[in-house]
């Protein structure tokens, strides 16, 4: 079974260590040019997900939430990881041309946006968008809901 359909029916994660497994096997099999969303409550897992993607990206560097800038941005072996925090953004129509994000958009890349509601809209098709739920103690499902481009 693929990951896509893996995602789609809905992974069951144990622990973080799982999460970011199911993301390095997502990260592995992306297009050139990939649009994440990852939606979901405060510690449902987003974050930890993007640190698997970080590893099928070959990235060492240690992902954090971007706090004081809106996005972060990593340099793979083959492609660059954009991970963008909208959290603390208010929805404004501009926010991201205001944020000149565009300009890092150079393929192959892979942007992972949590808190995409809090933009108003996205100028570019979703590759994939992923709603994280906690449902326990350690045990938080990752389901997506695939869009064709
Ligand atoms: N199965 C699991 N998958 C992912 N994280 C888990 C799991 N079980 C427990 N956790 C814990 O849940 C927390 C998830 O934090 P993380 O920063 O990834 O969430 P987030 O969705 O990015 O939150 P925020 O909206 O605040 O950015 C971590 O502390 C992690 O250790
Ligand atoms: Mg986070």
């Amino acid at each position: 079974m693929s990951i896509f359909d893996r995602l789609e029916e809905g992974i069951d994660s144990r622990s973080p260590s799982e999460t970011i497994e199911a993301a390095r096997a997502l990260g592995e099999e992306l297009p050139a040019e990939a649009i994440l969303t990852l939606e979901g409550d405060l510690g449902a897992g987003k974050t930890t997900f993007v640190k698997g993607l970080a590893q099928a990206m070959g990235i060492q560097d240690l992902i954090t939430s971007p706090t004081f800038n809106i996005f972060n941005t990593y340099n793979g072996a083959a492609k660059t990881l954009i991970h963008m925090d909208a959290y603390r953004l208010d929805a404004r129509s501009n926010v991201i041309d205001d944020l000149m994000l565009e300009d890092f958009m150079t393929p192959p890349y892979c942007l992972a946006i949590e808190w995409p509601g809090n933009l108003s809209e996205l100028p570019w098709p979703t590759t994939l968008s992923l709603a994280f739920t906690i449902k326990g103690e350690s045990n938080h499902l990752i389901k997506s809901c695939r869009r064709d481009r």
